[in-house]
């Protein structure tokens, strides 16, 4: 069947394309509303994003010493319209070609390009408005996989030469449920008072994160080219993603949450490296991306099929400090 062929084509090129450069969260600018879109109904959600790092960013970021001096590093003379930073610190929005950041990270990074979704994610006369919009783009708070693969593909700073040639740090120790319950938390669609999220939503968003900061550790490093701050700092944090891991499984009671973990694991590789003329091979590339497709799909079952109230034997485990404050309503 001929006519196909074009599409089977593109499809191994493109999901091999994703493997090999996990893109930062940035999604297709022409399909971005910007954020007062979202305020013109959330206005208490767009409120407490305006006390955030992702939303501070874009007013201060260019200004800073320590960003001057990365981009200095790199050759970068505009910091706001260079994309290597604007991937993971702003929002891009416009035609393709003629794209511009607009703001900070804001909603649409974290919750889908908006275009196709927004007039159908509050549909309340269509009783699948929540599942409808999900099939257009929309990352529903429910999907905890897919909400946290985008926090992790921009905080464990996958860009090498970034790290290693302009000094940027080389990821942020984010764990899921002590980052989003201070500065990020955003709670309102039941109320003017901005809640804690429950204890049994925090123990799928502990381990889920969990698994999902391996996935993109591993994700990082199956990419490097040299030695450097990148390659230590991607180890370090595949070495203490495991131990973390390891700790779920010795603390969960035998059952199948246990056996899933053991088997996000199993599934991850030791990275092994060999030098490569002046640069560096990973000589296990392929078998860290198979890893990344067992531990991808381990990640979103648990998503899809966990129940909090299965996994108390986690709450030792979970953080009680939540990185920032969050956002208080005024009266
Ligand atoms: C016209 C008003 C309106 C606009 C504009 C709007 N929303 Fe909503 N949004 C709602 C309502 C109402 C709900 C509650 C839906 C429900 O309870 O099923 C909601 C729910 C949500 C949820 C939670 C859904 C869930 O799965 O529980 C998220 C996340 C969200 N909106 C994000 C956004 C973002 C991001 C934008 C901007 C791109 C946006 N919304 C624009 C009215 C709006
Ligand atoms: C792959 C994603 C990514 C890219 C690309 C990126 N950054 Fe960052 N950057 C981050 C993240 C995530 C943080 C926050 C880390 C934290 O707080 O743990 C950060 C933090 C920073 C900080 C420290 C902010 C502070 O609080 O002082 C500076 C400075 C910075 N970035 C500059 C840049 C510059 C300049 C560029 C472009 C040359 C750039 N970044 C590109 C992800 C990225
Ligand atoms: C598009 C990239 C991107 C996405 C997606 C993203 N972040 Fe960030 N985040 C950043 C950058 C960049 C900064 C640093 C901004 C600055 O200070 O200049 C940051 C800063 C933060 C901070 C403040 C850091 C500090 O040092 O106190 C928290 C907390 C945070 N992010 C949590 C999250 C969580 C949780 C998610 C997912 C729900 C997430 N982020 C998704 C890019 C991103
Ligand atoms: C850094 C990523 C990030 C950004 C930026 C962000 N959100 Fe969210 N949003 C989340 C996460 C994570 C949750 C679920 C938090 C949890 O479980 O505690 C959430 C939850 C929500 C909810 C459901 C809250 C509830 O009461 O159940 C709504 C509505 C929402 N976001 C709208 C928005 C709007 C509107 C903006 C922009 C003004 C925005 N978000 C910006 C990550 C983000």
């Amino acid at each position: 069947m001929p006519r196909f062929f074009p599409t089977r084509l593109a499809l191994p090129l493109l999901l091999a394309a994703l493997g090999a450069h996990p893109a930062a969260a940035q999604s297709d600018p022409s399909k971005i509303s910007g954020p007062d879109a979202c305020a013109a109904c959330h206005k208490l959600e767009a409120a407490a994003w305006q006390e955030m790092h992702h939303f501070k960013t874009f007013d201060e970021l260019h200004r800073r010493p320590e960003a001057k001096d990365i981009a200095g590093k790199l050759g970068i003379a505009n910091i706001k319209t260079e994309s290597t930073c604007v991937q993971c610190h702003y929002t891009s929005m416009g035609p393709a070609g003629a794209a511009k950041a607009i703001a900070g990270v804001s909603c649409e990074l974290c919750h889908g390009a908006s275009v196709d979704w927004v007039k159908v994610h509050n549909d309340k006369n269509n009783p699948n408005h929540i599942a409808d919009a999900e099939k257009l783009g929309f990352i529903s708070p429910g999907n905890i996989y897919k909400l946290a693969s985008n926090c992790f593909q921009c905080h464990t700073v996958p860009n090498e030469k970034l790290v290693n040639t302009g000094g940027h740090q080389v990821g942020s120790a984010l764990e899921l449920v002590s980052w989003t319950q201070g500065e990020v938390r955003h709670h309102f669609l039941s109320g003017k008072t901005n809640t804690e999220d429950t204890p049994e939503r925090k123990r799928l968003l502990y381990l889920i994160g969990r698994v999902v900061d391996l996935e993109y550790s591993l994700r990082g490093i199956a990419n490097a080219v040299e030695k450097g701050n990148f390659v230590k700092g991607m180890n370090v944090r595949i070495v203490s993603g495991k131990a973390e891991l390891q700790k779920i499984a010795d603390a969960l009671p035998d059952g199948a949450a246990k056996t899933d973990v053991l088997a996000v694991i199993a599934a991850a590789p030791k990275p092994a490296a060999a030098a490569d003329g002046a640069g560096l091979k990973i000589t296990n590339k392929d078998d860290i991306l198979a890893g990344v497709k067992t531990i991808s799909a381990l990640g979103q079952k648990m998503s899809d099929t966990y129940k909090g109230a299965d996994l108390a034997a986690l709450d030792p485990l979970i953080p009680t400090a939540n990185q920032g404050t969050p956002y208080t309503p005024a009266p």
